[in-house]
């Protein structure tokens, strides 16, 4: 074992930060998520379009001789804040690498709601990761980051990275998409509760046992494609979700939410990743605004917001 690691930096590689840090992580929606078969491991063989979205968790970095973990917005009282919370495993994991102790204090500010489909736990995980990284000054690249982030869950390195991304193997595998910087206008729907992944991904399996769900998606290319030009008519005809049918099929009232959008003026509507959120794509800022609002005034959601994409991943502010 070490000696503890002293937070004023008497080790030569690090250079610590007096804090507090500021990171902020944007939630992510999937443009295309195509579903293979189960693999032994348990997880489904995905080839994904990784989108991140202007809705942001933020986490503020503190100095601290021991490890905590407090938290406020959505989910507060809901989500776990000890051991379990993947913040504090990201952290460990982090310590581990750097082989220093993993102390610090942490206190969330979440946005993004839990259990929806925005991956908002791998955010808050890529943030601690960022967050961690810059005040302990263990100066990681992102690709190390992303390399511990790989054990933490299947989009935590997506979130490292942010912009719009390839994702294959569970999703960890992640390759920036060569893109026209093109800003994309979307509205998400945010559900009353949660939905848990792996039930989802399991009813999907389910449906495709008894030959009740469509035929997988095939390639990316016409997303990839889409991305490529300007036309949000185009981008919207591209893209398509797997989950769509489970998520729909398990909380059948999704799909008077998408409806309620397609009705309100959006270019397409479906499920963001696992559910229950819902995403649409509008033509423009201000056809994203109304589209907001008409889906609060439905009664078809929970809320609404107004959101642009691609944005970074985890950055300190
Ligand atoms: O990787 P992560 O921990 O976020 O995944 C949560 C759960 O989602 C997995 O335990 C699994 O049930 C399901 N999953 C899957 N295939 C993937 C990614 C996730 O079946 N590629």
């Amino acid at each position: 074992m070490t000696e503890a690691w002293r937070p004023d930096g008497d080790d030569d590689r690090l250079r610590p930060v007096a804090g507090p840090v500021r990171v902020r992580v944007p939630a992510k929606i999937n443009l295309h998520l195509g579903v293979g078969p189960l693999r032994d491991d348990g997880y489904h063989e995905l080839t994904t379009v990784y989108h991140a979205i202007g809705l942001y968790d933020e986490i503020t970095a503190r100095r601290g001789d021991t490890l905590t973990l407090t938290m406020a917005g959505e989910g507060a009282g809901e989500l776990a804040l000890d051991d379990s919370n993947l913040i504090v495993r990201a952290v460990r994991a982090l310590g581990a690498y750097a082989k220093i102790p993993p102390l610090a204090k942490l206190h969330l500010r979440k946005s993004i709601p839990i259990a929806a489909g925005m991956a908002g736990g791998s955010a808050d995980a890529a943030a601690a990761l960022v967050a961690c990284d810059a005040l302990w000054g263990t100066g990681l690249a992102r690709e190390d980051l992303a390399e511990i982030a790989v054990g933490l869950g299947s989009d935590v390195p997506f979130l490292v990275y942010g912009g719009t991304a390839l994702g294959t193997g569970r999703g960890e595998i992640v390759n920036p998409v060569l893109v026209r910087p093109t800003l994309w206008h979307w509205v998400v729907a945010v559900a009353d509760g949660g939905l848990a992944t792996p039930a989802v991904f399991r009813e999907l399996d389910r449906l495709r046992e008894q030959g009740a769900a469509p035929p997988p998606l095939a390639s990316t290319d016409p997303l990839l494609a889409a991305l490529r030009q300007r036309d949000p008519q185009v981008l919207a005809d591209a893209l398509g979700n797997d989950l769509a049918p489970a998520a729909i099929s398990l909380r059948p009232a999704l799909a008077d939410t998408l409806a309620a959008g397609e009705e309100a003026g959006a270019l397409a509507g479906m499920v963001s990743g696992s559910g229950p959120t819902c995403v649409f794509l509008a033509r423009n800022a201000e056809m994203a605004s109304a589209v907001a609002r008409s889906l609060e005034d439905s009664g078809t959601c929970r809320y609404a917001l107004a959101v642009s994409g691609p944005v970074a991943g985890a950055r300190v502010l």
